[in-house]
């Protein structure tokens, strides 16, 4: 049974594939029914959403099949019943299941137990699904992604930090992430990314200094200082990153076309000015469409190899 829990679950030549599909479904996006039947995927959120639930609903009844929200405080996973029960018993309705939590060891255990593929909408660790829409949106904007030099500025060690080297590096592109003291990736999640360069060619990096990891680049990337969970530090994160917002002067050091990029919700004047957030080099409509048709285009995947596929 094939799962999508982080970057690394698809090799490159299956990212591409699935990258591939996604600019398919997004040319035509209601002709392919993988999911008719109408076949359910359960999507539980045990943290806030928009672009996730609202792109997940509305892929999953494209491809035919029907989106069952199943309310993570009613269910009460990990809480009212363990999560290997939860997954057996949604395993049992579902030919696929879709959730954001917290912990990752929490979507790997209801993996195991499933039966179904499970995709992960947003944990602590990482945010698979939004590089699948960043890359396809890197795609349209750029071309060929090899070779592609990104620098990823503000809190590298959140979600998106680590999905970026993950999923950079499978792409072969060049990643530097950057953030301040204590706020780079782990030595563990460098060393898995530089182990995927090593087939995949590009590099990954992480640096203090968000002018060197601007310099030159072809796409840059933020991300808020305070993911879901982080609240009560707002307002000491607002003093440690304030020398990591992507303003138009951080931006003027990346290449003259290059593109932005932010998975919203955005904060303007924090860690992005608004005028580049709302700026010519700004793509983040379109990226923010792309979640539906990489989700699509996953979720084709996953079921396809399930031997669902009708
Ligand atoms: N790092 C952010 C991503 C939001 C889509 C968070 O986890 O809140």
């Amino acid at each position: 049974m094939r799962h999508f829990l982080a970057d690394d679950d698809l090799r490159p030549d299956e990212q591409a594939q699935v990258l591939r599909l996604a600019a398919d479904l997004k040319a035509s996006p209601y002709d392919a029914k993988p999911l008719a039947g109408p076949r359910t995927v359960a999507m539980i959120f045990d943290k806030p959403t928009l672009r996730t639930q609202a792109s997940f609903a509305a892929g999953i009844a494209e491809l035919g099949g029907y989106p069952m929200l199943v309310d993570g405080s009613l269910a009460g996973i990990g809480v009212r019943e363990s999560v290997p029960d939860v997954a057996r018993v949604l395993g049992r309705q579902a030919s696929a299941i879709v959730w954001r939590t917290f912990e990752q060891s929490f979507l790997e255990e209801m993996a195991e137990h499933a039966g179904v593929p499970v995709v992960n909408a947003l944990t602590d660790l990482f945010h698979p699904c939004q590089l699948l829409a960043d890359l396809l949106t890197v795609q349209e904007h750029r071309g060929e992604l090899a070779g592609l030099r990104v620098a990823f500025v503000g809190d590298a060690a959140c979600n998106m930090g680590n999905s970026w080297l993950l999923a950079g590096a499978t792409a072969g592109m060049h990643v530097v992430v950057s953030g301040p003291e204590g706020y780079l990736p782990s030595d563990a999640m460098l060393q898995r990314a530089t182990d995927i360069t090593s087939h995949a060619g590009g590099s990954v990096s992480a640096t203090h200094d968000p002018v060197a990891a601007v310099t030159g680049a072809d796409v840059v990337v933020t991300d808020t200082w305070v993911s879901m969970g982080k609240e009560e530090e707002s307002a000491a994160r607002e003093l440690v990153f304030a020398d990591y917002s992507l303003t138009a002067d951080l931006l003027a050091h990346a290449k003259p076309d290059a593109i932005v990029l932010h998975c919203l919700p955005a904060y303007r004047g924090k860690e992005i000015a608004g005028e580049v957030l709302d700026g010519p080099q700004s793509v983040v409509w379109d990226e923010a469409e792309n979640r539906r048709h990489a989700q699509k285009a996953v979720l084709t995947f996953l079921v396809g190899a399930a031997g669902g596929t009708s």
